[in-house]
């Protein structure tokens, strides 16, 4: 019998190709997206008094109540935008099921989906198992610019949705009040749905806000936005996220979660909402990666390879056209065995595998590994 490949254009992802080889190596794992250290111990304590008073069956399939309800209201704080708590805010199984359910609620077979390259990789994939035909617009270095009138000839009658990702991985670039404005005027007046990925929602340098496609009027009915409590609390094995929409698309969003996960491990989603209610724990974030960032950036500063500080997330593109002409893959693979220091080549992230000779490394790590990475990619 032949079992037919539902995604014959996926093998083994490169996330996990560097991880095994990290480990393998002994290498500093800079490459895959994950915090090197553990998320403050009062909320494990949360979890454990959750677990203890006995809330440890299925949660409620939109998300628990408490939960909605203060996401609703951080939600308004910081970005004077109101969601209903009860027809517009749903926890799910971290961003990649958000991603999932926005993605299948709207494209049908044949579909046109806008992707901006380099792209987070599951969007394609979920696009390609909708029958979704993926459009790329490709963001080259160094400054990985929207070209909106690019996108605009790329828009079709066929087009259903749109892909946007800021503060965007895997190149640290966050979009500007502009972008939204120039988003807003090629949608307004077309049936297009926008997934906005938003998971770096609190990781902003140097003073930037975040541009939440939902603080635009004409942007926030059609927009489904993904968040990740994972990496805002440094829980990412946790696998909670949560989607923000309409209440038309949220009964559209709910109909397909239902029937991916139904709910979401119910203790750890009462133990964030007792833990958002002191906003300091999310609002020093910026300050705690920029630091970050500006280690790995003073580290690797005397060295060959060149950067634009990311804007933020926590990657930082380095490019190293004058140390090598090796393809990016290649280096990747051979700076993990060779110098113990584990990135991610940036072609991956393309669907035609564009080398620019870029390699992406994560910052979410302790000091002394972010030190010692840049201590010894400078030697090259
Ligand atoms: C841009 C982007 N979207 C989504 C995710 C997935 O988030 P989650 O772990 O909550 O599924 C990641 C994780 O690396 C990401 O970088």
């Amino acid at each position: 019998m032949l079992l037919p490949d539902k995604l014959p254009r996926v093998g083994t992802t490169i996330f996990t190709v560097m991880s095994q080889l990290a480990t393998e190596t002994g290498a500093l794992n800079l490459s895959q997206g994950f915090p090197g250290f553990d998320c403050d111990p009062a909320l494990t304590a949360l979890v454990d008094e959750h677990m203890r008073a006995g809330r440890n069956q299925y949660a409620p399939m939109t998300g628990v109540p408490v939960l909605r309800e203060r996401l609703a209201q951080k939600t308004a704080e910081q970005y004077g935008v109101s969601y209903d708590p009860d027809t517009e805010v749903t926890i799910v199984s971290g961003a990649t099921e958000a991603i999932f359910a926005a993605v299948t609620a709207v494209v049908q077979p044949g579909d046109e989906v806008i992707v901006f390259e380099p792209a987070y990789d599951s969007y394609v994939p979920t696009i390609d198992l909708n029958g979704g035909i993926p459009v790329y617009i490709t963001l080259t270095p160094p400054d990985y610019a929207v070209d909106w009138s690019v996108v605009e000839e790329a828009i079709t009658d066929r087009t259903r949705l749109i892909m946007v990702n800021t503060p965007h991985n895997p190149t640290g670039r966050c979009w500007t009040r502009d972008d939204l404005d120039q988003l807003a005027r090629l949608v307004q007046d077309r049936n297009i749905w926008l997934v906005s990925d938003e998971v770096y929602e609190h990781i902003l340098f140097d003073g930037r806000t975040h541009q939440s496609l939902m603080t635009h009027p004409v942007l926030r009915d059609r927009t489904f936005v993904v968040g990740s409590f994972g990496k805002t609390f440094h829980i990412t094995g946790w696998k909670i996220g949560y989607c923000l929409a309409s209440a038309p698309l949220t009964a559209a969003f709910r109909k397909i979660h239902q029937y991916v996960t139904f709910s979401t491990v119910t203790p750890m989603q009462y133990a964030i909402a007792d833990y958002l209610a002191e906003p300091a724990r999310y609002q020093q974030l910026p300050a705690f990666y920029q630091r970050k960032r500006d280690l790995f950036l003073a580290g690797i500063a005397n060295s060959r390879f060149r950067s634009t500080p990311a804007e933020g997330s926590f990657f930082q593109c380095v490019a190293y056209d004058a140390i090598t002409d090796e393809p990016d893959y290649d280096l990747a693979i051979r700076l993990t065995k060779e110098i113990g220091v584990a990135s991610i080549p940036t072609s991956v992230f393309y669907h035609q595998q564009n080398d620019y000779h870029i390699l992406r490394f994560c910052f979410a790590k302790t000091d002394d590994v972010i030190q010692e990475a840049a201590e010894r990619l400078s030697k090259l």
